[in-house]
């Protein structure tokens, strides 16, 4: 063969595995801090079902788990004698909606972790662990492995067994998920995140599980506790992210996680960010009011308030479907809005406002005042639309009726499509939309 064409097929190749490259939208787009966030039975996911569920039913179904995390929510806010809790130890909690890349390991073991910004702790499914999937991160490849023993303050935060009198041993625990549990060991590996490196990092090595509920590549926290990704990358982030969402609808692609200062947006209206000593994960904000159309809905200040013993306010949450308010607050809102849609209602899964298609043109946005920031939601983010298409659906819900709940819970269906921004060392919460379908 000659120089010529030996070239030429060099050439062919490259076209060839750039434009493949290109054409894929579940290539990895990551640049420096900002990560791809991909809906967790989205088309991109290794998680998504091969049956072809339309999304509307695939939201419904993801909907059905928010009672579970609700509860979980409600548990860990009501607990007053607890002074630090930054592990959902013994609560069960449903499984989050978004997953990102990340690499655990050098060289870096790739794995699909669960995002939950209600949680501080990371875990992974380790070698030889029991009931897990076949995936799992192998210690014993990683050149920055370590393992972690009792006496390490970390060990107190995850409820781990204390240290006997003869000396040291593995930093163990148990926990609960969603009806599953599992037991781990405490160790540290550099976390790799786009092109970050976070040496040491702190997690749950899951050496067993049991129930099916467990991420099956492990889970990010993304809290504010001791134990969550900001704590433990310290300077790098200075204690900022955000995220975009993208709309259910857009299967295919993924949001965006910016983690750090750098790249956020500068002119974004905020909103003061709450601090629970008793729940320190969590993110609560002021909700002051909701307005439906043009009326200020009546609420009494008590459902709204943030009160740090009873744990009773409200937060922002990537782990739930579906928007959730305490009893009489929904109430409130569902009568005003259906006053103003009129025609005739019917429930589908957990909503109970649904409506003829046509009627829509009559709904009204719904604004949830937020100290400083007034939000009104478009149409994408209040409404979903059956399978078949001929029902619009308010898509909020009250607190369900097992969970004893005085939280408000605004959650990811709500927050499609706006740029949602942490800045944990100013205490405050900002929101702008953003098209990030
Ligand atoms: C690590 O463990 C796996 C699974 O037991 C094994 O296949 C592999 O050979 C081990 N690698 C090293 C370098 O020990
Ligand atoms: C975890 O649970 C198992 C089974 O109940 C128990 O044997 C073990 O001691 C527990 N470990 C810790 C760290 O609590
Ligand atoms: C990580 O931990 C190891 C072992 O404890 C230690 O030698 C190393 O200095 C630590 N690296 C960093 C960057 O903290
Ligand atoms: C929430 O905002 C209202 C109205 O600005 C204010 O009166 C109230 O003190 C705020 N609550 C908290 C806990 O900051």
């Amino acid at each position: 063969m000659d120089v010529k064409f030996i070239t030429t097929l060099i050439l062919l190749y490259l076209i060839y595995l750039t434009t493949t490259t290109a054409l894929d939208p579940c290539a990895s787009q990551t640049d420096g801090s900002d990560l791809n966030m991909i809906p967790i039975y989205g088309k991109c996911s290794p998680f998504s079902s091969p049956n072809t569920d339309s999304w509307a039913n695939t939201l419904i179904n993801m909907a059905s788990k928010d009672p579970a995390r609700l509860k979980y929510l409600s548990t860990l806010v009501g607990q007053k004698t607890v002074t630090s809790a930054p592990i959902a130890s013994g609560q069960a909690f449903n499984i989050g909606n978004y997953i990102v890349r990340v690499k655990i390991g050098t060289p870096g073991q790739l794995l699909f972790m669960v995002l939950d910004t209600s949680t501080d702790e990371a875990f992974a499914p380790c070698l030889g662990c029991q009931g897990c999937a076949a995936t799992t991160f192998l210690p014993n490849v990683s050149s920055s492995y370590g393992s972690l023993d009792c006496s390490v303050p970390q060990c107190g935060q995850v409820h781990g067994l204390p240290c006997l009198a003869e000396g040291t041993s593995p930093c163990s625990f148990n926990q609960s998920y969603a009806g599953s549990s599992f037991s781990a060991t405490l160790v540290q590996d550099s976390l790799r995140l786009a092109t970050d490196v976070i040496p040491n990092y702190s997690f749950g090595c899951v050496n067993a599980i049991s129930g099916g509920s467990v991420p099956a590549q492990g889970l990010l926290g993304l809290g504010r506790g001791p134990l969550s990704l900001l704590s433990q990358s310290g300077a790098l982030y200075s204690g900022v992210f955000s995220y975009c969402l993208p709309s259910f609808k857009s299967y295919y692609f993924s949001g965006s996680l910016k983690l750090g200062p750098v790249g956020q947006p500068k002119n974004i209206r905020t909103t003061p960010l709450l601090r629970n000593p008793h729940r320190p994960s969590l993110y609560y904000v002021n909700l002051t009011g909701i307005s439906v159309g043009h009326v200020l809905v009546p609420i009494p200040t008590e459902y709204l308030a943030f009160d740090s013993t009873t744990g009773s306010g409200t937060v922002i949450d990537s782990g739930t479907v579906i928007t959730r308010f305490v009893e009489p607050i929904y109430n409130v809102v569902r009568d005003e809005f259906r006053k103003q849609v009129s025609g005739s209602f019917s429930s589908l899964g957990a909503f109970d406002t649904c409506f003829v298609k046509s009627y829509e043109t009559l709904a009204p946005p719904v604004t949830l005042h937020f100290q400083g920031l007034d939000l009104t939601l478009p149409l994408e983010n209040s409404l979903i639309h059956s399978s078949s298409g001929s029902l619009a659906c308010l898509a909020m819900a009250a607190a369900p009726n097992n969970v004893n709940s005085v939280l408000n819970v605004i959650a990811n269906l709500q927050q499609q499509n706006l740029r949602i921004l942490f800045d944990t060392v100013n205490n405050k919460v900002g929101i702008a939309r953003e098209l990030c379908n």
